[in-house]
């Protein structure tokens, strides 16, 4: 049987790259800032790998993180959890692995190149436009990050 994937929104180039991005930021703010063990990190590594792989299968870009926490969820992925939360500044009880992950998202350019949480939220506010919905959502996000490191007396230089 032959499905046709056309009508969603799809992995370009880019995201893939945003993707990796995430990946190996997330590692290394779960070895060293969150002093985690080598397998553990290496795990959250496939998380930020994985966590944007909805976009193939969503119309709406608003439905990629709870498409993607629940198909990850029935693989059997222990951090489903976190890419079903991720991007959400208002989601109760933030894991120690959904901070990782919006923080690594959050410092990682659409096509994966390491920046500033600040140019982050310009090139969204360019985007969408300062007063967008996501926008308002980025930065009400970055507000939450910070208090989730400060709550864990977590210090990141140059954030
Ligand atoms: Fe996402
Ligand atoms: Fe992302």
């Amino acid at each position: 049987m032959k499905e046709d994937l056309s009508q969603f929104i799809g992995l370009s180039d880019s995201r893939l790259f945003h993707m990796r991005g995430v990946a190996y930021k997330s590692y290394e703010l779960a070895r060293n800032v969150f002093k985690m063990e080598e397998d553990k990190a290496r795990s959250l590594f496939t998380m930020g790998l994985m966590h944007d792989f909805a976009y193939a299968f969503v119309e709406n870009q608003t439905e990629h993180e709870h498409e993607g926490g629940r198909i990850l969820e029935l693989s059997g992925f222990n951090w489903a959890e976190a890419v079903f939360n991720h991007g959400d500044p208002d989601a109760d009880n933030w894991t120690d692995e959904l901070l990782i992950l919006n923080l690594a998202d959050m410092t990682t350019s659409p096509d994966g190149k390491p920046i500033t949480i600040g140019q982050r939220l310009e090139d969204i506010e360019n985007r969408y436009g300062t007063d967008s919905i996501q926008a308002t959502k980025a930065r009400k996000l970055n507000k939450r990050i910070k208090e989730e490191l400060a709550k864990r007396n977590l210090i990141i230089p140059n954030l």
